[in-house]
């Protein structure tokens, strides 16, 4: 496997934009695993059935397409709010975290690897990434900038969506939100966005420079290529 990164937070810390700015500047390839578990969400309120049938849910999980998934219509509470109930069954998670593999697997020559954020991406999905950062700020900072994300939607109800999100993801069962061994964590409070995507940029550029030190000591001995 190529060089890879990890970005783990609870909603609204900033993890996605860090993403997006980080695979443009290092040329990684992006995943944002929440949308494979907010389309899993869509298909299950598309079917109309039960988010605790188990076997439905894994059928469910099968059908979702990583390579075409489109944003529109997945950036809703309700979608959010089911994405996290859905997201605490073991069989549907251990179907998407193949998917989210297979994508940091797949990785062609013009990228120089990948960046995936989520809650569980240095936990489990790559526990072996180069570079790991948990990305966090303090819950009212987080209300304030998805209130501003969605305009349409009352701050009282991001608030609870958002607090009963951090409840879920933080104490489920299999693969809760958690800072990963070896995670960097970047609290994001007091930083604007400009702020937080530079330091963010300046942890990846140290490991690549590490990686590149290592690479040209020993020609055999590259954490580009090792794993
Ligand atoms: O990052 P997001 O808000 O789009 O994620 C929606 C939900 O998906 C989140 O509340 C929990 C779940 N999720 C997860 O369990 N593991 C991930 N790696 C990403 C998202």
């Amino acid at each position: 496997m190529s060089f890879s990164v990890a970005i783990d937070g609870p909603a609204g810390a900033g993890k996605g934009t860090i993403a997006r700015y980080i695979s443009e500047k290092f040329n990684l390839k992006h995943l944002d695993t929440g949308l494979l578990y907010r389309e899993a969400a869509r298909l299950v309120i598309e079917d109309g059935g039960t988010t605790l049938d188990v076997v439905r849910l894994e059928e469910i999980a099968q059908k979702v397409d990583t390579h075409h998934i489109t944003e529109e219509n997945l950036r809703t509470e309700e979608v959010a709010s089911v994405a996290s109930q859905i997201a605490v069954v073991p069989s549907l998670r251990r179907v998407l975290t193949q998917k989210m593999r297979d994508f940091s697997n797949d990785i062609t020559p013009d990228y120089q690897g990948v960046v995936l954020d989520g809650r569980d991406v240095g936990t489990v999905i790559l526990p072996q990434a180069d570079v790991k950062i948990y990305v966090t700020a303090d819950e009212q900072v987080r209300v304030l900038r998805r209130t501003k994300e969605l305009e349409s939607v009352a701050m009282q109800e991001i608030l609870e969506g958002i607090k009963a999100r951090d409840a879920r993801d933080g104490n489920r069962q299999t693969a809760p939100l958690q800072v990963a061994d070896g995670a960097i964590v970047l609290d994001t409070t007091f930083l604007d966005i400009k702020e937080v995507c530079e330091k963010a940029a300046e942890i990846v550029e140290n490991a690549l420079s590490d990686c590149e030190g290592i690479d040209n000591m020993s020609k055999t001995s590259s954490c580009l290529s090792k794993k």
